[in-house]
């Protein structure tokens, strides 16, 4: 798939099937985050890798809005430094270009914010200099589904 297939089909997921993601994948999806441009070039970002039943039903514990990343396959919390003023740009960033990576790969995502801070921080040992600014969970999808139907409806009024 090309980058705009990519971009322009990519949905999101809540429901993942109970494959396991390849590691090669893994460190590849991780591998786009660390290598996104950041503001300055500063790389204030730190990613936590959350995997296996356990911790990730502590992280949908620990969150408002992200329930359903109980039952991701990984999910990856962004660290960001909030000091610096486009703090949140750069995990935008970050997480776009690892959902993009992984969706390549046939790996469906989907991010959340609303988390319970106190005992996040305190369940993933977060540094207090850095903000749990977004978390992306992953795995492959249940339903075979895919954002192709968007673009052609989009054709298909454009045409009309
Ligand atoms: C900044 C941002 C925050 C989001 N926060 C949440 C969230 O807390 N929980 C959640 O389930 N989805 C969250 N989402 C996912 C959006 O609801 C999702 O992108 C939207 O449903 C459109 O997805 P689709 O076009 O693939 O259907 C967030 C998305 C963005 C970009």
């Amino acid at each position: 798939m090309d980058a705009y297939e990519c971009i322009v089909t990519k949905l999101d997921f809540r429901e993942f099937s109970s494959k396991e993601v390849s590691s090669d994948h893994k460190t590849k999806i991780l591998e786009a985050a660390r290598l996104t441009q950041s503001g300055e070039n500063s790389q204030h970002w730190r990613f936590i890798l959350v995997q296996g039943k356990e911790r990730l039903r502590t992280l949908a514990k620990d969150s408002e809005w992200g329930k359903w990343v109980e039952n991701a396959n990984f999910a990856v919390i962004v660290l960001t430094d909030p000091s610096l003023e486009y703090h949140m740009i750069d995990a935008g960033r970050a997480v776009q270009d690892m959902e993009l990576a992984a969706w390549s790969f046939g790996v469906a995502s989907c991010v959340f914010t609303g988390t319970k801070l106190k005992p996040l921080r305190r369940d993933f040992a977060i540094p207090e200099n850095l903000h749990p600014t977004i978390i992306v969970g992953f795995g492959y999808p249940i339903r075979t589904l895919s954002g192709k139907i968007r673009t052609e409806n989009r054709f298909q009024k454009s045409r009309s």
